[in-house]
């Protein structure tokens, strides 16, 4: 992972310094004179246009000025984001990556008091690469095109800390991605396990797995049910409680609840291919929460957080669950399984009402690749956002708001909820009505497993994995959410 760290002034000596240029350069940024000139003359010479998007890398000689100059025009000082701050860190990493320049510095100013996180974790997110299993020459190549250090150069009292919770932030979203981006040959159940052992004990979390014999004594048959294609060894179902209570606090103050689906082939309803080879993906709720625990102790997050991850694949085997099955649930409620693909509703009705039962969570919250609806509805710009408590969703959208991982929010019309109404059995979990509002009466679905507590449902199946990757971002896993719930981990 790139470093980050903190520098008052700037040096000459730094091999490649980025400058942010706003378009009010001349009256309001206070670069060095040197590079003001410099620009001017480029600017003349029409190489540098003063607006958004228009960069320009120069090598110079002159002793009052670094070797290698980086300008990065960013359009107007009122219009700028913490997004674009975002945006322009990566671009400078780019540059750097481009220039094979291991180290670099980036010149924040006055106005970028407010946005040095967001340049750092910019530039900390865009030095990833999905490449993680070539080998020789390749492997190399890989390697030696990741920067290694970045020095912010910045006068702003808040600038050490931001740097530092970048940092923190960036640790959680490469989990994420690293483990959603993984096959399942490689991330299996037994591995996820692992992973999430490790990051307990890296944050001071008591860690429970439950394995299958132990989900069979306590009713867990919904994520039972999902794993009976592929019931064994590394394969076996599981499910991990991470608790993170550095206050050893009585009451939890929120509990992530994520789909770890660690590949999903539709079960006996088989996928066909072009919908079936991205389905390693299926976890990427049980590596939000795990991305998002991560981040918590750096954080110096308080509060008491608990994570929790059903981890199952959903295979096709003379031993899986088949539609028409009835199967009773930990709630005790029956689901007829209308379709085998519809998988991750049930772990998670399985995991919800235990957590919901086990920790009265004063908030608890799920996150799932649970729809291709969500896909059709909502594409890779926005998760959907459900939930039966308007003010925690509303907390939510803020932290949504807050990080730039946007949500939208869908409605659970009663009507929605009665079309999961079975005729044999209590529920059944594909709607009567075909895939009309699939996300929405998959949120219903979950929903009677909730009992009374808040709770909000993450549809994160556009935005954690992505074919137009943002400029921090590369195509694949996003490690979307993980961000977002380190904000609502904090602000709860
Ligand atoms: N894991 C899929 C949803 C999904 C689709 C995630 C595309 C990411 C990208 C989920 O388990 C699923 O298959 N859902 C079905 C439900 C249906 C059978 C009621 C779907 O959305 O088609
Ligand atoms: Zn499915
Ligand atoms: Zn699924």
């Amino acid at each position: 992972m790139l470093k980050v760290s903190v520098q008052a002034k700037i040096s000459n000596k730094d091999p490649l310094v980025v400058f942010p240029v706003f378009e009010e350069y001349k009256k309001k940024n206070p670069l060095p004179s040197a590079v003001k000139k410099l620009m001017d003359s480029r600017i003349k010479s029409k190489d540098f246009k003063n607006e958004a998007g228009s960069t320009l890398y120069t090598i110079t000689d002159s002793k009052a000025l670094p070797t290698r100059i980086l300008l990065v025009g960013l359009g107007k000082i009122k219009e700028f984001t913490p997004e674009k701050a975002r945006e322009f860190g990566a671009t400078a990493l780019k540059a750097a990556q481009a220039k094979k320049q291991k180290k670099f510095s980036i010149y924040l100013t006055g106005e970028f008091d407010d946005f040095v996180q967001q340049v750092a974790e910019g530039a900390i997110l865009a030095n990833y690469s999905i490449a993680r299993y070539k080998t020789g020459k390749a492997k190399k190549k890989i390697e030696e095109s990741f920067c290694e250090a970045a020095t912010l150069i910045s006068g702003a009292k808040s600038a050490g800390r931001a740097a530092k919770r970048a940092a923190a932030l960036a640790e959680g979203v490469f989990n994420t991605r690293n483990f959603v981006n993984d096959p399942a040959n490689i991330c299996s159940p037994a591995q996820l396990e692992k992973h999430a052992r490790k990051i307990a004990k890296q944050i001071g979390a008591k860690i429970t797995v439950f394995n299958k014999k132990q989900l069979e004594k306590m009713g867990a048959n919904l994520i039972l049910a999902v794993n009976q294609g592929s019931p064994n060894g590394d394969q076996a179902a599981r499910m991990v409680v991470i608790d993170y209570n550095p206050k050893k606090s009585k009451t939890v103050d929120l509990a992530i609840v994520g789909k770890g689906i660690i590949f999903d082939t539709g079960g006996v309803n088989l996928k066909p291919t072009r919908h079936i080879e991205d389905m390693h993906q299926d976890m990427a709720g049980a590596a939000t929460m795990l991305g998002a625990m991560t981040t918590l102790k750096k954080l110096g997050v308080k509060k008491r957080i608990i994570g929790v991850g059903p981890i199952t694949e959903n295979s096709m085997d003379g031993t899986s669950y088949r539609p028409s099955d009835v199967i009773k649930s930990y709630s005790g409620k029956t689901v007829e399984i209308g379709n085998t693909d519809a998988e991750g509703r049930l772990v998670l009705a399985d995991a919800l009402n235990y957590t919901a039962k086990t920790y009265k969570p004063k908030h608890m919250v799920d996150l799932a690749t649970l729809t291709g609806a969500c896909v059709v509805a909502l594409g890779e710009e926005y998760g959907a956002l459900f939930g039966n408590n308007g003010k925690f969703q509303e907390k939510i959208m803020t932290s949504s708001k807050n990080t730039d991982e946007a949500m939208w929010v869908l409605p659970i019309h009663p009507k929605h909820e009665k079309s999961m109404k079975s005729d044999v059995a209590d529920l059944r979990n594909d709607s009567k009505h075909s895939y009309h509002a699939g996300a929405s009466t998959a949120a219903a679905f979950l929903k009677q497993f909730v009992e009374k507590t808040t709770w909000a449902h993450m549809d994160i199946a556009g935005t954690a994995y992505l074919s137009r990757p943002k400029k921090y971002e590369k195509a694949r896993a996003s490690g979307f959410g993980v961000r977002l719930l380190a904000d609502l981990a904090e602000n709860i």
